[in-house]
């Protein structure tokens, strides 16, 4: 059956598993079956990436395959030729489409209309990619998720809907601090919470960002404007300005907590200098970890396409 990673939701039940799978994977970088030998990984990209195209056209090749990157200014789509058009001629070609999107309709339009699966590259609501390779990095530092405490500052965006959600299958606590208006989701949180209550975790929503640091095991922040926001680069930063994560931030979370940001980072603004450069940042750890999650990913779905249910 299609299998589609559109949400951090759709791994409700096997997240830990893929995770599990990355770390195996990491072992064996090059000596790893081709078992995706002559598969074929349409990327779409509405926006700029660095990791997230690297690491699923590394990984592809790795496994065997091969991507094809597609910017719909070159494509037909940029020509108004519809989105659900556009998944059934590229079904008929590609094995596997990932799409990063400004809509989180459009994705979603995409995989409803595509025989492949369909991976969610980010858009404006989740980047659940990011976050396998996020829990993954920690699970290595703490050799477990269960009852760990992630804390995430700043904007309630894209990455903080996709923490949550991820936070709550796994049973990890998670404190977001975020201004007024910018909070997370609301419908995630509240799927979030439900799942915590499962799962004995926790989602907190706060305003005080040194509250939610408070005794976290790893603190977490991304960009205060996100790809597609520029023009409220002004309002943003002026909204986000007691919401860095600094030194003093960082002294209320655990001795032995970690920093963490998905990158790209901006030093002085979301993040001082001294925390993304300093002895607890493991950000470049999580960024390499992209591909080691990008091939779990696409082991996982191609998988589901073999398996009947
Ligand atoms: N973290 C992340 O998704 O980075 P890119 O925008 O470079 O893909
Ligand atoms: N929130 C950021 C994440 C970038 C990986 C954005 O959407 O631009």
């Amino acid at each position: 059956m299609k299998r589609d990673l559109l949400s951090a939701f759709d791994m409700k039940d096997d997240l830990e598993q893929i995770i599990d799978l990355s770390i195996n994977l990491k072992k064996r970088r090059y000596d790893y079956e081709p078992v995706l030998a002559r598969h074929i990984l349409g990327m779409i990209f509405e926006k700029q990436s660095t990791r997230t195209r690297v690491s699923l056209e590394t990984a592809i090749e790795q496994l065997g395959g091969h991507a094809i990157y597609l910017n719909p200014n070159d494509m037909q789509v940029g020509r108004g030729e519809t989105v659900a058009d556009t998944a059934r001629v590229l079904s008929g070609f590609v094995d596997f489409i990932s799409y990063r999107a400004y809509s989180s309709e459009n994705v979603a339009e995409l995989a409803r209309n595509a025989s492949v699966p369909v991976i969610n590259a980010l858009d404006n609501k989740e980047h659940p990619v990011q976050i396998v390779a996020d829990f993954m990095t920690m699970k290595e530092k703490f050799g477990k998720l269960k009852g760990l405490k992630l804390a995430y500052v700043g904007d309630g965006n894209n990455m903080a809907n996709s923490l949550i959600a991820g936070a709550s299958i796994l049973g990890v606590d998670v404190s977001v601090g975020a201004p007024h208006g910018h909070k997370p989701d609301s419908s995630i949180v509240q799927r979030a919470n439900e799942l915590a209550k499962k799962n004995g975790s926790k989602v907190e929503i706060l305003d005080d960002p040194m509250e939610a640091a408070e005794n976290a095991d790893a603190v977490y922040t991304d960009v205060w404007v996100s790809m597609g926001e520029e023009a409220e680069k002004k309002e943003k930063e002026r909204q986000f300005s007691g919401f860095q994560v600094n030194d003093s931030l960082m002294s209320k979370a655990k001795k032995s907590a970690i920093f963490m940001h998905c990158l790209p980072a901006h030093r002085g603004l979301e993040v001082s200098a001294s925390v993304i450069d300093g002895p607890r940042s493991i950000v470049f750890q999580q960024a390499e970890n992209r591909l080691h999650t990008a091939k779990a990913i696409l082991l996982t779905l191609h998988k589901s396409m073999h398996t009947h249910s």
